[in-house]
């Protein structure tokens, strides 16, 4: 969820150093703007859109212009949010696309349009932000990081955090060695209420003829006028992508950031169920995966229906990072007995005895000098604040430099996601198959 709550002191300084360029450098083209100015156009102004729009035009040379949106209570809320009664709203994203004047767009659609509005964006020569999690299926994000490459364009996809402090601190400590070669990343997030479980209130007043319901199904099954489903879409692999999407999105796209690395997991290993919300979703609300990053294991617990707190662990030989929403925990390890090993209680007395003298020779033990336990924190602004991420972008559709998720970042991101959700479904566990950009079944099976 977006936060408006940074205080834009804390801001600032947490975005300047955000910058720092990752990824293939995209080919430069002339600045979208002459001037510093950013005129931008938003597409969905529901529950992310309209955190993402207010920090948007709170940064710094930034307006909106035109809104878009299927449901046309959202027109109002965009024209409140900017304070401009006047401001202009569509039914129509193409609307904003045919727009001279719009520099760049930000997208938040639910995840079965992310692909057809990048796509249709990038073909119209707009830089586009999209929400996360980049695609719908692993074949879709091929496309949107083809149309981004074959129009240059400027695409980043909204995993906030890969601008946060705290991951660039959590990066920065890894690559200096911290904890050694990673051996192990655990990744976990749990929630225990309906709101947490996307159970949303539909605005009351929707109706068929408020909202374009034809057009909001795209490719899903066609289906009678649904509020239930407009507002609580993640419950459905027909326009969602589950708590996998939703949620692991982040954690894996901070675990990349922070090992440095840009691919898709070998293969995954899924199990879950729906245990609490039996409310006709096909989505579980218990899921748990096991990916193998070329040999490295992933375990990830994403869970609804039992709270605990949100953590990302990097385990190394050295140490263990732990970063948590505000917080980034690095405890060193040396690695070494500190004590004559107990082992060695088996052993008949005067055996022990020498033993001990042995070992605490060869070990210099220092009595009265043992070491202390040290342990860092670094406390940052919270790593799901939006405005990092925009900044990043806007900067980039100024500059033409590379944004901090592009969108070859988001499709392996992505991929890991429908990973998930593919060994959930099969029941069996599935590898990638980079050749083919397929996910296949362990047997083979597509
Ligand atoms: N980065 C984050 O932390 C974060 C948090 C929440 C949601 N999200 C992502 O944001 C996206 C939107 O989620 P949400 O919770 O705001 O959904 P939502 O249903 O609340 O809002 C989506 C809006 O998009 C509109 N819409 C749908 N299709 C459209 C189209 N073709 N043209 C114009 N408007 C269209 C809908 O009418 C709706 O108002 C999702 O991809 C979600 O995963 C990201």
């Amino acid at each position: 969820m977006t936060s408006n709550k940074v205080p834009r002191r804390t801001f600032l300084k947490a975005s300047g150093a955000a910058f720092a360029s990752r990824s293939v450098v995209l080919e430069q083209t002339a600045p979208a703007a002459s001037s510093e100015r950013l005129r931008i156009g938003i597409i969905g102004i529901g529950m992310q859109g309209s955190g993402l729009l207010p920090n948007a035009i709170s940064l710094p040379g930034i307006e909106c212009v035109g809104a878009a949106d299927l449901y046309d209570g959202r027109h109002l809320l965009a024209q409140q949010i900017t304070g401009n009664p006047k401001l202009p709203t569509t039914r129509r994203y193409h609307d904003l696309l045919d727009r001279k004047d719009i520099d760049c767009l930000i997208a938040a659609v639910p995840d079965h349009w992310h692909m057809r509005v990048v796509v249709d964006a990038c073909n119209a020569g707009k830089d586009i932000y999209c929400e996360k999690p980049m695609s719908h299926t692993a074949e879709q994000g091929f496309e949107m990081v083809k149309a981004a490459a074959d129009n240059k364009r400027i695409v980043q996809i909204g995993s906030q955090r890969v601008s946060s402090e705290l991951c660039k601190k959590a990066r920065e400590l890894y690559k200096q060695g911290a904890i050694g070669e990673i051996e192990m990343v655990e990744l976990s997030l749990g929630r225990n209420d309906p709101t947490g479980a996307w159970v949303y209130p539909p605005p009351p007043d929707l109706s068929p003829q408020n909202l374009d319901w034809e057009t909001w199904l795209n490719d899903a099954p066609k289906i009678p006028f649904d509020p239930v489903r407009f507002a609580r879409w993640r419950c459905w692999k027909e326009y969602g992508t589950g708590v996998g999407g939703d949620l692991m999105v982040h954690l894996i796209s901070g675990m990349l950031y922070t090992l440095d690395w840009n691919k898709a997991p070998r293969s995954a290993m899924a199990l879950g169920g729906i245990f609490r919300f039996k409310d006709g979703r096909n989505m579980p609300d218990l899921h748990t995966v096991l990916f193998d990053y070329d040999g490295i294991p992933v375990y990830v617990r994403l869970d609804l229906c039992s709270e605990t707190p949100e953590f990302a662990r990097f385990l190394g030989p050295k140490g263990v990072l732990e970063a948590t929403g505000k917080t980034l925990r690095y405890v060193p390890q040396s690695g070494q007995d500190t004590e004559p090993s107990y082992y060695a209680n088996s052993f008949p007395r005067e055996m022990h005895e020498r033993y001990v003298e042995e070992w605490r020779r060869e070990h210099h033990q220092i009595w009265g000098a043992e070491a202390i336990d040290s342990e860092t924190h670094y406390d940052g602004p919270d790593w799901d604040d939006v405005r990092p991420h925009l900044w990043n972008f806007f900067q980039a559709v100024r500059s033409r430099k590379p944004v901090a998720e592009d969108a070859v970042f988001g499709n392996h991101a992505a991929i890991a996601c429908h990973m998930a959700n593919e060994s959930y479904f099969r029941r069996c566990p599935v590898r990638w198959n980079e050749a083919e950009r397929r996910i296949l079944s362990e047997n083979g099976a597509g």
